[in-house]
C-alpha cells in the first residue's frame, strides 16, 4: 500500500506492466480485433475544445455532485471492471476502500474477485453500484440483484454491450484463464469459480437481450438501473421505454465491437435523444481532466475510467486508488478554473468549439 506520485494517467499503464503477470496485463490492457475502437475513444477528445474564460471572476472550483440524490465529491468514478485480484491480492475490496477515501463512485462488476458484501463493507458506508451481467439462468440474476441490495447498493448497472466476448487477441495469445476465483460466482459453478469453471457461467450469459429483459430487471429491483454499453440515440431510448432510470454511454474500453465509433462521438447525440429524462453516465477512453471536462460538457453527468484505476490499485492498492483519482480531479480542477466554470452544473452548460486540427 502506497501513495502514488503521478504526473498523468496514460503514464500508469508502463509502470502497471512491470509488475501484473503478462496474461493479466494482456485482459486489463487489450482491446478487440485491431484495437482501433480502442485507440480512436482517447483520441476522439481532441474533436471538441473548451473554450477559455479568463475573466471569469471566480475561484476555487467546486467537484461536488450527485446523483439519484447520493452526494459525491467528485463526477469521476470507478467503472465496474471484472477481476481486480489480477493486479491486487485485495481486489476490489482494496479499489472500495481507495474510492471511498476521495469521495469518488464505486461500481462492482458481476465478475469481481471479492463479494459483493466483503466489497461494500470495504467502501466502510460509501456509496456503491453494482453491475449485472445477465444469465440465462434467472435464479442467478435474482440472486446477486438481492445481495445488491441487502449489501445497500444504491443502484445496478445493467451491462447489455456483452452478449459475446469481443475478440481479443491479447487473451488468444497468453492463452489467458482467469487465476483467481470470482466470488460471486463460485456457489453457482460447478468447478471453483476459477480457470474452466469459469467457462460454465460465460456459457450462461445470456447471449441475447431485450427492452423486456430490462424492464424484467426494473420490475424486480426497486434499485434504479442504469444501462451500460448505450452507443446509439435509439438504444438509449428503448433502455428508457424499457424502465432505466439512467443511461451508460460506453463501448466497454473498446474490449467490445471494435470498428464502432469513439464513445465521446456519439456522446452529444445521445444526450440530446435522453433530454434530462435520466441522468447519463460516460465512460472509454478517459484518462485528462480536460477529457471529464469535456464528456461533461456533452451531456454526461457522471465519468468513469476503468484501465487507469486498475493500475493504480496494481501500483499502490487502495492508496494508489485514491491517488488515482486525487490526481485527475486536480487536472479536473484546473481546467475548471481556466474554463471559468465554478461547479460541475457550470460545466454542464458550458460551450465546446469543434475545430478540425487535421491539416
Ligand atoms: C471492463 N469493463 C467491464 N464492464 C462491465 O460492465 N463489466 C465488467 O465486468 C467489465 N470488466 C472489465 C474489465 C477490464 C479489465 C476492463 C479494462 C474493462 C468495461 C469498463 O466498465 C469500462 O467500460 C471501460 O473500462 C472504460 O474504458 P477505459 O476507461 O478502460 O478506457
Amino acid at each position: 500500500e502506497q501513495d502514488l506520485d503521478i504526473l498523468n494517467l496514460p503514464s500508469l499503464e508502463a509502470e502497471a506492466k512491470k509488475i501484473i503477470p503478462t496474461g493479466g496485463f494482456g485482459y486489463i490492457e487489450g482491446g478487440s480485433e485491431d484495437n482501433w475502437t480502442l485507440a480512436e475513444n482517447t483520441k476522439a477528445f481532441e474533436h471538441a475544445q473548451i473554450v477559455p474564460k479568463a475573466l471569469s471572476d471566480m475561484e476555487d472550483p467546486d467537484l461536488s455532485t450527485s446523483i439519484f440524490g447520493i452526494d459525491l465529491k467528485t463526477p469521476v468514478m470507478m467503472a465496474p471492471t471484472a477481476a481486480q485480484g489480477l493486479a491486487h491480492s485485495r481486489g476490489e475490496a482494496a479499489t472500495a476502500e481507495g474510492l471511498a477515501a476521495v469521495g469518488g463512485l464505486m461500481a462492482q462488476s458481476t465478475y469481481s474477485s471479492t463479494s459483493i458484501a466483503d466489497t461494500a463493507a470495504a467502501g466502510n458506508g460509501a456509496p456503491q453500484f453494482f453491475q449485472l451481467y445477465m444469465s440465462k439462468d434467472w435464479d442467478f440474476n435474482y440472486s446477486l440483484l438481492d445481495e445488491a441490495k441487502k449489501a445497500g447498493i444504491k443502484a445496478i448497472i445493467l451491462t447489455v454491450d456483452a452478449t459475446v466476448d469481443g475478440y481479443r487477441e491479447a487473451d488468444i495469445i497468453n492463452n489467458f484463464q482467469f487465476p483467481i476465483p470470482m466470488a460471486n460466482l463460485t456457489k453457482f459453478s460447478e468447478g471453483d469459480g476459477k480457470g474452466k469453471g469459469i467457462a460454465e457461467i460465460y456459457a450462461s450469459a445470456a447471449q441475447k437481450i431485450s427492452g423486456a429483459d430490462v424492464k424484467r430487471i426494473a420490475d424486480y429491483t426497486d434499485l434504479p438501473v442504469i444501462v451500460k454499453g448505450i452507443e446509439s440515440p435509439e438504444d438509449a431510448l428503448r433502455a428508457i421505454d424499457a424502465g432505466a432510470s439512467g443511461v451508460y454511454v460506453s463501448n466497454h474500453g473498446g474490449r467490445q465491437l471494435n470498428g464502432g465509433p469513439a464513445s465521446f462521438d456519439v456522446l452529444p447525440s445521445i444526450a440530446r435523444a435522453v433530454n434530462h429524462r435520466v441522468p447519463i453516465i460516460f465512460d472509454s477512453g478517459v484518462r485528462r481532466g480536460s477529457h471529464v471536462f469535456k464528456a461533461l460538457a456533452s451531456g454526461a453527468d457522471l465519468v468513469a475510467f476503468g484501465r487507469p484505476t486498475i493500475y493504480g490499485l496494481a501500483l499502490g492498492g487502495a492508496k494508489g486508488v485514491a491517488s488515482v483519482y486525487k490526481h485527475i480531479n486536480h487536472e479536473l480542477e484546473i481546467t475548471m478554473q481556466l474554463a471559468g466554470t465554478k461547479t460541475v452544473d457550470d460545466i454542464k452548460s458550458a460551450p465546446l468549439t469543434h475545430f478540425s486540427y487535421n491539416d
